[in-house]
């Protein structure tokens, strides 16, 4: 049996604190903007009217459910995980405990032996319910005045004619696919079918370029790639095809032809006669899908047999490919989505995430759609035509959960409040923000102008290895403190450790961990179950490790502080800073690269270039150019600084510490240089700052 004890205690002593929610309950009083004394200590309750329409209404209720989710892991989860559709009843025991590498290899199991199928879930399961007229995706084009929606039976149709298309290509069971696609609703529609016929998929953010993408389909090796012409976003158009093209071109090369690339008209971008074709490889969508019949037999799966592949960066160059399984995040997925928004029937749900992150998969598709929900998807961008837009589509459709990352929120906050109150806004009800840590004024912003001072915000803590929500208020339950994630979700027991791994208690702040299993978890890094055991399991043996850094306050409250690790977030998607340096590097006239990430700023590379070539505009933006190249577009560093020397110990190992105090001028707090093999480096770089 874990040992649960410690934890338990903070989080109950919670329980007493806020005094019931139903004490406080004019907000306004409580947030009054930027002069308050001691921001870390401001409690935000729920109101009245909040907490008593809530799903969980009191930090009495969480603490109860929370207990029986940590006491009674089997249990608990079994319960939930019996509202789902099985074939066949899960073995027991319902999950596998270890996380303990020195006792044994690390293989997560969840409801094995149960047999089910997501799509099935998502889809009929809801439309058996009574809910196939309802609208299940609203989707709104990059111009203001385009959008199209499908009903639950609508959606199950769609996916049934792909999924009869990608059998008929020989795709089965266990058989990769890749979906390069940007928000059409084609997007969850190919995933779902590839859930149907028990396919892999693995999107690529269509913001990769087609080095990115061909590394990708190298790594897994799909049947088919599934992409469109191209997109617009905002007044741009990009041509997607042609990075396809070029990513397959690359692929063969390296000893991966792919047979098939289903090829979507997005005619409002490009017409078909425009696109570049391979005769025989691809296939316009619109010729073949509407074709098949729109109705599909289901696959049947275990509840382990792998669902989808996403890559994500790590601390080396390499991606990982996390692959997560079938029935654990189905149960997660949904019931953190359930949760976390307080969700019901009736809400609109609007998440501005695109499918090709995490957020997209757990978040736009899954989970909502496993509440029978109503979700956008929207193609555009948020500033087109004008910064009001994501104002404007929660009026028009009445949006009541809304849900994006803290690098919008800041820069709608940077363009102005007259954007958001030349709309009404009267719909939402609930905020959430995800993919760094919101700072207190972003989130005053979002609470006071964007909210009204009436919606709570659920600051969802989380990453692409966890699946879904990890640390999250549950809006009706407690006091917020603006910046924290406050606490875990059910079933979650996170810790902080010390740099040797021994769990520290009470007001700390350290590396956060999790102690146990949970439905959600990432199962391998596709192919390399070494790569797994040894960045996750083995930094603190007992625990899984996030890589993150937290601090705990006096509450209990948690407060995430970044990552640790070579990773950064940049406007909330994960980016390796050696896979930034071997692309800046990859330029002939650049020595050494080093990357760090500047907090609301973004990627800040030093770099040094090869003896005797000079520093000029023109090579700055080939750097850039070369990042844009090998990674995408949203890689490209915002600051190259030239850096005739880089602050490097003895041994030869760069001090990213310093680097990163000069990148956020914080030059009083260097610390100690004299480690370094050559001290004076690092005032030539601050002598070189404004380059
Ligand atoms: C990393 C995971 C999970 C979806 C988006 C990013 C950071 C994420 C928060 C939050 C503070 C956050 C962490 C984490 N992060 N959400 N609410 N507060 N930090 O997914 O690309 O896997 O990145 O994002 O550093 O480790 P990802």
């Amino acid at each position: 049996k874990m040992n649960t004890c410690n934890h338990l205690r903070h989080v109950e002593s919670m329980a007493t604190l806020p005094s019931g929610a139903g004490k406080i309950s004019h907000l306004n009083s409580v947030i009054l903007g930027e002069d308050l004394a001691s921001e870390e200590n401001d409690l935000v309750f729920p109101s009245n009217h909040f907490s008593s329409q809530a799903l969980v209404s009191s930090p009495e209720k969480y603490l109860e459910m929370y207990k029986r989710s940590i006491e009674d892991p089997a249990g608990f989860w079994s319960d939930i995980a019996s509202t789902f559709y099985w074939k066949h009843q899960w073995n027991q025991p319902v999950f596998s405990e270890n996380l303990d590498v020195t006792k044994g290899t690390i293989n997560i199991e969840w409801f094995k032996g149960g047999i089910t199928n997501i799509c099935y879930n998502a889809l009929d399961r809801n439309i058996d319910a009574g809910n196939g007229s309802k609208i299940a995706l609203y989707w709104e084009g990059n111009e203001p005045d385009v959008d199209a929606s499908l009903s639950y039976s609508q959606l199950l149709d769609k996916v049934c004619q792909l999924a009869n298309y990608l059998k008929d290509i020989d795709v089965k069971k266990g058989d990769a696919v890749i979906i390069y696609l940007p928000m059409l609703m084609e997007l969850p529609i190919a995933m779902l079918a590839c859930a149907r016929i028990g396919a892999v998929h693995s999107v690529v953010f269509a913001g990769f370029s087609a080095e990115s993408l061909s590394q990708r389909i190298v790594d897994c090796k799909p049947k088919a790639v599934i992409t469109c012409n191209a997109v617009r976003r905002g007044p741009k158009v990009i041509n997607l095809k042609e990075i396809v093209d070029a990513a397959l071109v690359e692929s063969t090369k390296n000893g991966v032809s792919v047979d098939v690339c289903l090829t979507y008209e997005n005619q409002s971008a490009m017409k078909r006669e425009a696109t570049k074709w391979q005769e025989g490889r691809d296939v316009w969508w619109q010729d073949i899908i509407p074709t098949y019949p729109t109705t599909c037999e289901v696959e049947w799966v275990d509840a382990e047999d792998p669902l989808f592949l996403l890559y994500t960066s790590g601390s080396t160059g390499k991606p990982k490919g996390v692959l997560h399984t079938t029935g654990g995040y189905m149960v997660y997925t949904a019931t953190t989505f359930k949760y976390a928004f307080d969700y019901k029937p009736s809400d609109i749900y609007w998440c501005t995430a695109d499918c090709g992150w995490i957020t997209g998969h757990s978040y736009v598709t899954y989970g909502p759609l496993l509440n029978g929900a109503s979700v956008i998807i929207f193609e555009g961008a948020p500033n087109y035509p004008d910064s009001g837009r994501c104002w404007d589509i929660v009026d028009k459709y009445k949006v009541t959960i809304f849900y994006t990352a803290p690098t919008l929120v800041r820069s709608l906050m940077r363009d102005g409040d007259e954007y958001v109150t030349r709309c009404s806004r009267k719909s939402l009800r609930v905020l959430g923000s995800v993919g760094e840590p919101i700072n207190p004024s972003a989130w005053r912003w979002f609470f006071n102008v964007v909210g009204d001072s009436r919606c709570p915000i659920s600051d969802t803590w989380w990453q692409t290895e966890t699946g879904g929500f990890m640390i999250t208020p549950l809006p009706g339950a407690w006091p917020q403190k603006p910046g924290s994630a406050t606490f875990p979700f059910f079933g979650v027991l996170p810790v902080i450790v010390d740099e040797k791994g021994t769990e520290i208690e009470g007001e700390c702040s350290g590396y956060l961990c999790v102690k146990n299993s949970w439905p959600g978890a990432f199962r391998t890094l596709y192919g390399d179950h070494e790569r797994y055991e040894t960045t996750y399991f083995k930094p603190f043996p007992g625990y899984y490790f996030s890589g993150d850094g937290c601090s705990r306050d006096k509450d209990g409250y948690h407060w995430l502080t970044g990552r640790v690790d070579d990773v950064i977030n940049v406007s909330g998607h994960r980016i390796g800073t050696a896979e930034v340096e071997s692309a800046l590097v990859s330029h002939p006239k650049c020595a050494e690269a080093a990357v760090v990430g500047v907090e609301h700023e973004g990627i800040y590379a030093f770099v040094t270039l090869v003896e005797g070539v000079p520093y000029s505009e023109e090579l700055r933006k080939e750097l850039i150019v070369a990042v844009r190249k090998q990674i995408g577009a949203f890689a490209a560093p915002d600051k190259i600084h030239w850096a005739p020397g880089l602050p490097k110990t003895r041994s030869g190992k760069i001090m990213r510490r310093i680097l990163r105090k000069i990148a956020s001028k914080q030059l009083d707090e260097l610390g100690d240089t004299s480690t370094l093999a050559d001290p004076s480096v690092v005032d030539q770089l601050i002598e070189l700052s404004d380059c």
